[in-house]
C-alpha cells in the first residue's frame, strides 16, 4: 500500500506520534529560560552536546565570552548550570577541608618505576631516537598506580599484551559521542533495561577480569597474611582487622630543602621530602596544571533546590565549574595563555584566588591522589632531568594543540629527544637545608 493511501486514522496517529516525539526532544528545553540564565540554543534530543565536536575546552571557553559568569547547556536531556563567580561556587564546593591519605610509604615502589622509565628513555636516547612522551609518561603513571594500589608490578611499556596493561587501555578508550552513551543521554529510562541485557559503558569482560583478579589478590593476602609491602590493597585489608597492630610511619620529621629546577641535578639522593620541597619544580608543575588541567571542568549535582546569590539551583540539576576557563580567565591571571612558573613561586603564589585555580577540584570531594599524583610526577621529573638534557623533535608541531574530544590530551603526540647528560660532578654542597 503506497503512503498516500494510508486512513486518516493512521494519519492522525502518525502526526500524534511525530508532534510526541517533537514534544520528547523539545520539552527539557524551557528550564534556563525560566531561571532567566542565558546559553547556547539546544538541538532536539542532543540539547548543545553537538557543540562537544570543537572540544570541550573551547565550547566552555566560547560560552563564557558571550554569557559571562553563569550560563546553561544541555548534556542531551540534562540542564547543566556552568558557574564561574567565586561566591556560587565556594557555597557549592566548600564544608570542611579533609585529607584523606598523604601516606609515605609508598615511595619506594614508585622509585623502582622512575628508574625503569628513565631506563626505558635511555634506550631511546641511545638509539638517537624521539620519544612520543604520552606513550612513556602513561606506561609510567600506570605501573606506579598497579604497583602501589594491588602489588601487581609491571613494565607496561616493554610488556603491552600483559592482561592488565591491555584491560586499563581498553577501560580509557572512552567516548562521549559513543553511541550506547548518546542513547542513555537521549533516553534515559532504557539504562535498566541495557542493564539487564549486560550492556555496560565498560566492557563487561575488562570489569570481570578487573573484579576477579582484585578478589583473588584480596584473597591470597587475606589466608596467607603476606606483609612484604604496603600497598593500598594492603592498607585496606589491615584496616577490616581492628585487633592487629598498625604499624606505623617511621617518617623521621620534615627537612626543608629548598631547589630550584636547575638544582635537581645536584641531589645525589632522591628522597620524598627532597622532591616535594623544590620549590621551582612545584612551581612549574602547578603552572603546567593551569594551562592543562586533565580534568577541565569539575561538577555537582544538586541535591535539593537552593538559592545563591539570587540565582535559583533547582532539586537535580548539574552544577558544572568549567576549571579550564576559570584558569585562563584574563580577570585573574595577566598574560594567561603564557608559560610562566613565576605565578607560583612562594612569594606570588598567596595571590592566586583559591577558586581561579583547581587543577584537583575543591572542598571534601576534592582529588584524594593529589599528593600522590604530584609526587609521582615530580620523582619522574626529576629522575629525568638529572640524567638527560631534553629537545624538541622536529616533527613536534608547536604550539601545543590539544584534541577535541574527552579528556584533556595533545591531538598530536608531543615528540622528545632524550640526550643523556654529562654531569658535572656535584655533590649537593649547594642545598640549603633545614
Ligand atoms: C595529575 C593527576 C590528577 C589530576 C589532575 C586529578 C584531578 C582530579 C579532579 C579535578 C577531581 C575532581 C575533584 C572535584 O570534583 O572537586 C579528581 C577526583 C578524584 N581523583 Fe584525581 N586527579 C589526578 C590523579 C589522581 C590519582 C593518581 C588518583 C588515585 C591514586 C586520583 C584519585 C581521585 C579520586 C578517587 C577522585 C574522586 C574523589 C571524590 O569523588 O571524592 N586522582 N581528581
Amino acid at each position: 500500500m503506497a503512503w498516500w493511501s494510508f486512513s486518516a486514522e493512521t494519519w492522525a496517529l502518525i502526526v500524534i506520534l511525530i508532534s510526541l516525539i517533537l514534544l520528547y526532544g523539545y520539552w527539557p528545553f524551557g528550564f534556563f529560560k525560566r531561571l532567566g540564565v542565558p546559553g547556547p540554543k539546544p538541538v532536539p534530543f542532543f540539547g548543545t552536546m553537538l557543540q562537544y565536536r570543537k572540544g570541550i575546552h573551547n565550547f566552555d571557553m566560547d560560552c563564557f565570552q558571550k554569557y559571562g559568569k553563569i550560563w546553561g547547556i544541555y548534556d542531551a536531556r540534562q540542564p547543566v548550570l556552568c558557574v564561574m563567580d567565586f561566591d556560587i561556587i565556594k557555597t557549592i564546593m566548600i564544608k570542611e577541608c579533609y585529607s584523606l591519605f598523604t601516606n609515605r610509604r609508598m615511595f619506594g615502589i614508585m622509585k623502582s618505576h622512575s628508574r625503569s622509565l628513565v631506563k626505558n628513555l635511555q634506550k631511546t636516547s641511545e638509539r638517537g631516537e624521539s620519544v612520543d612522551i604520552k606513550e612513556f609518561f602513561g606506561a609510567y603513571s600506570m605501573d606506579v598506580v598497579t604497583s602501589t594500589a594491588f602489588s601487581v608490578d609491571i613494565d607496561s611499556l616493554n610488556n603491552p599484551k600483559d592482561p592488565f596493561v591491555s584491560n586499563i587501555k581498553k577501560m580509557l578508550k572512552f567516548d562521549l559521542l559513543n553511541p550506547l552513551f548518546l542513547a542513555v543521554a537521549l533516553f534515559p529510562f532504557i539504562a535498566p533495561v541495557l542493564e539487564k541485557m549486560d550492556f555496560a559503558f565498560f566492557p563487561i569482560a575488562v570489569t570481570d577480569f578487573f573484579y576477579a583478579s582484585l578478589k583473588k589478590i584480596k584473597s591470597e593476602r587475606v589466608t596467607k597474611d603476606i606483609k612484604k609491602r604496603v600497598d593500598f590493597m594492603q592498607l585496606m585489608i589491615d584496616s577490616q582487622k581492628p585487633e592487629q597492630a598498625q604499624s606505623k610511619d617511621t617518617n623521621k620529621g620534615p627537612k626543608i630543602l629548598l631547589l630550584s629546577l636547575s638544582d635537581i641535578e645536584q641531589v645525589t639522593e632522591v628522597d620524598y621530602d627532597t622532591v616535594m620541597n623544590m620549590e621551582y619544580l612545584d612551581a612549574a608543575l602547578s603552572e603546567s596544571l593551569r594551562l592543562y588541567p586533565v580534568a577541565p571542568r569539575l561538577e555537582r549535582v544538586c541535591k535539593k533546590t537552593v538559592e545563591i546569590k539570587g540565582l535559583t539551583i533547582p532539586k537535580d540539576i548539574v552544577v558544572l565549574i568549567p576549571t579550564y576557563t576559570l584558569h585562563r580567565d584574563p580577570e585573574y591571571w595577566t598574560d594567561p595563555e603564557t608559560f610562566n612558573p613565576e605565578r607560583f613561586t612562594q612569594e606570588n603564589k598567596e595571590s592566586i584566588e583559591q577558586y581561579a585555580y583547581m587543577p584537583f577540584g575543591v572542598g571534601p570531594r576534592n582529588c584524594i591522589g593529589m599528593r600522590f599524583a604530584m609526587m609521582t610526577m615530580k620523582l619522574a621529573i626529576v629522575e629525568i632531568l638529572q640524567k638527560f638534557d631534553i629537545s624538541l623533535s622536529e616533527e613536534m608541531k608547536v604550539p601545543l594543540e590539544l584534541n577535541n574530544s574527552g579528556l584533556l590530551a595533545p591531538k598530536h603526540p608531543i615528540k622528545l629527544h632524550f640526550t643523556a647528560r654529562k654531569l658535572n660532578n656535584c655533590c649537593g654542597s649547594n642545598h640549603h637545608q633545614g
